[in-house]
């Protein structure tokens, strides 16, 4: 969506904040023994007593064969995206890292953000793998100007991922959003500087790095959602919700 008025800006930037919090108070609670069903009940939990409503909960996305059935989606280790915590019993352990991708509505505007966690300790290369994935991130935000163009996103997040010896996922990137979970653009995370869709002012994105210790491949498993590294290696993913203006980008997910 592209944001015009005031109200619409105040709705978005609140919406953010919890959306942060909600997501910072799961990463806390991430724990070995903690199941990704009790993490998707807190989220569910915490999004609805601020008055809001989980949006991936009931949302088809395009190409899906049935709605998602959660309020959070909890990938662990080679699990990519889209990680269902609610179809089978998922037990978090010492050594493994989890995505927890969140999204809410709040004041009719949509907001979607993703941390990865580290459970206990975690080898020198998950970590390593971490951080250059959220440093990517950071990255492509820094990259999101108005006037500028979607390539120069997708280019600053390839540089990162790659530069650390990692892989880009190829198959999944960031979007617009706003109105509905995903808009157009579509944000690859690789790609040329200066080329693709420009970027405007008052411009709502989802930046959403996705990387992969081994080889870029993935495959969707059989319930229809889940994305896993063909090769089993690790994966990372980290999202904001950001807004084009004042010649920069505002980071919206933060508190
Ligand atoms: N944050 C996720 C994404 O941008 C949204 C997941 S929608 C769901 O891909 F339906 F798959 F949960
Ligand atoms: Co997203």
């Amino acid at each position: 969506m592209i944001i015009k008025t005031e109200a619409e800006r105040a709705a978005l930037i609140e919406g953010g904040k919890r959306l942060a919090a909600i997501l910072r108070a799961l990463g806390a609670k991430a724990a070995p023994g903690v199941t990704a069903h009790e993490l998707d009940a807190l989220a569910e939990e915490m999004i609805r007593t601020g008055g809001d409503e989980p949006c991936f909960k009931g949302y088809t996305p395009e190409g899906a064969a049935r709605p998602y059935p959660a309020a959070l989606c909890v990938s662990i280790n080679d699990e990519v995206v889209h990680g269902i915590p609610n179809e089978s019993v998922k037990i978090l352990k010492e050594g493994d890292i989890v995505g927890l991708d969140l999204g809410l509505r709040h004041g009719g505007i949509v907001v979607d953000a993703a941390i990865t966690v580290a459970i206990g300790a975690v080898n020198e290369e998950t970590l390593r793998l971490m951080r250059a994935t959220s440093a990517a991130l950071a990255a492509g935000i820094a990259a999101a100007l108005p006037s500028g163009r979607v390539g120069d996103i997708g280019h600053a997040i390839q540089e990162v991922i790659e530069d650390a010896g990692f892989k880009v996922v190829k198959e999944l990137g960031g979007h617009g959003v706003g109105t509905l979970v995903h808009e157009e653009p579509f944000i690859s995370n690789f790609g040329k500087r200066g080329t693709g869709e420009l970027l405007e002012e008052g411009m709502v994105l989802a930046l959403e790095p996705i990387a992969s210790a081994g080889k870029a491949a993935v495959v969707v498993a059989p319930d229809g959602y889940t994305f896993r590294t063909k090769d089993g290696s690790k994966s990372a993913h980290y999202e904001h919700t950001i807004l084009l203006e004042n010649g920069g980008a505002t980071v919206v997910t933060v508190c």
